[in-house]
């Protein structure tokens, strides 16, 4: 994995931008994977003001989403398509019935899911996705103790996610849904290239073990330590605990040169 330690969330938020650009340069049709959370809201401003300024397009582009919640009301500002709508799709030019999401609402969950895979598939794979972390380890819903290859599929939210999303519901923990839909680490493993972003101090013990730890289904990020084109962006700190930051920085100013 290249690690990139970045003064700030909008250094973040321009390098993550660069890669995609790059990406969309070399093939107008590329397809973007896209997370919901705080995390990439800076690469999404950037991505924003690409757009505006006719440098990049995602005209032919399919956003691909990570997860979603299971039952959660179609036009509740939480539902991850509407925060995905507000927060990037709206603010580009890719069209709206290109972006896709695994569905939460189906009648059938379980052929739903795989639906999901398969639609990704067909699309001819996702070629950038974008990642944020839970401070355990988390990437998209894949809670420890998961599989580590598992595809789309319904899983059942930790108390400690729901309490930290219940802010978004009202202070209220029963508002928060119990269950939701996620891309699996197998699903997420299958995009060509992964950028994930993790800032502030309450993910530095995540960014420790995701680049220093061993492969463990205790922190599930780790297993992005077998994809051949991983990047970590991360600021000082949730840098903090990296026992070889002084030689990530030495990697990225070599690369930079
Ligand atoms: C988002 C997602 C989650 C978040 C993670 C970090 O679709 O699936 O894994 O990326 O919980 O959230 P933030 O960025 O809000 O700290």
């Amino acid at each position: 994995m290249e690690v990139y330690i970045l003064p700030d969330e909008d250094a973040i938020g321009e390098a993550i931008a660069d890669r995609i650009q790059k990406v969309f340069e070399n093939n107008a049709n590329a397809n973007l994977g896209v997370a919901t959370g705080s995390s990439p809201l800076p690469t999404y401003r950037a991505l924003a003001a690409r757009v505006a300024d006719g440098k990049l397009s995602f005209k032919n582009a399919h956003f691909f989403m990570l997860d979603e919640y299971v039952g959660i009301d179609e036009d509740h500002p939480e539902r991850y398509h509407n925060v995905i709508t507000t927060e990037i799709a709206s603010k580009v030019d890719v069209d709206p019935a290109n972006v896709h999401g695994p569905e939460g609402n189906a009648p059938d969950l379980e052929a739903a899911v795989k639906e999901y895979d398969q639609l990704i598939k067909d699309q001819g794979g996702v070629d950038l996705q974008i990642l944020g972390i839970g401070s355990d380890g988390h990437i998209a819903f894949n809670e420890p103790g998961g599989s580590l290859v598992s595809r789309t599929h319904v899983g059942v939210l930790t108390k400690q996610t729901r309490e930290d999303n219940a802010r978004f519901f009202d202070g209220d923990l029963s508002k928060v849904p119990t269950h939701c839909v996620t891309q699996g680490l197998g699903t997420i493993m299958e995009a060509r290239e992964l950028c994930l972003v993790a800032t502030g101090a309450g993910k530095a013990d995540a960014v420790r073990e995701l680049i220093e730890g061993g492969i463990s289904a205790l922190w599930p990020a780790t297993i992005m330590q077998m994809h051949p084109n991983a990047h970590v962006f991360v600021d000082e700190a949730a840098a903090a605990k990296l026992k070889l930051a002084d030689y990530y920085r030495e990697i990225q100013a070599a690369r930079e040169a």
